[in-house]
């Protein structure tokens, strides 16, 4: 994957960075309030990395220098199993679907057997604030991973106000 393709991500800056919204905040603020301090968290496709200094986090983004690591989810290279929670809020979402379930699965790979895995996708319902090379994740798509991978959901599948959909895995 190459970070520095122009076309790869376009859509996340456009000249600019990704815009944190309010309901973005108010999603790591709940999520934080479920962590513990001695739990190790990866958080992929961090953004401005909100929870840096309020949870043991480590932050990658391919496109956003607030991260620890500044670089793609394909190129970054943990231990398999070594975080104890794993988020991806936002940044699984880019077509083909073969490359999204390549990126889920790096995911749900670096999330240790018990520990969580915190998702948002984009169901493309609300095509205003969606770029066009944005996947349309489909509830299919989510009981067919969580099958897959003999995942359990543990929080609701709920459609957020601003039309994402919001889950939690446990593994
Ligand atoms: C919609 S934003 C969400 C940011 C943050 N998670 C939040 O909820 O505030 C998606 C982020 O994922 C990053 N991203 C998308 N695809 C990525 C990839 N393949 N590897 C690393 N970061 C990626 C983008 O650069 C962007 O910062």
């Amino acid at each position: 994957m190459n970070v520095n393709d122009p076309d790869y991500l376009k859509h996340f800056f456009g000249g600019n960075h990704w815009k944190t919204p309010e309901t973005s905040r108010k999603e790591y603020d709940v999520i934080a309030s479920e962590i513990s301090n001695t739990e190790r968290v990866l958080d992929v496709g961090c953004g401005y990395n909100l929870l840096k200094g309020r949870l043991n986090v480590v932050g990658i983004d391919a496109n956003n220098p607030a991260a620890d690591h500044l670089i793609d989810l394909m190129d970054y290279d943990a231990e398999p199993e070594s975080f104890d929670v794993v988020l991806a809020l936002g940044s699984v979402n880019i077509q083909p679907f073969s490359l999204v379930k390549q990126q889920v699965d790096r995911v749900i790979g670096w999330c240790r057997p018990g520990g969580r895995i915190y998702m948002r996708v984009n169901p493309c319902i609300n095509r205003q604030d969606t770029p066009d090379n944005a996947y349309a994740w489909q509830l299919q798509d989510i009981v067919d991973i969580t099958e897959q991978y003999g995942l359990k959901i543990i929080k609701p599948v709920t459609l957020t106000d601003r039309k994402r959909i919001i889950w939690t895995w446990q593994k």
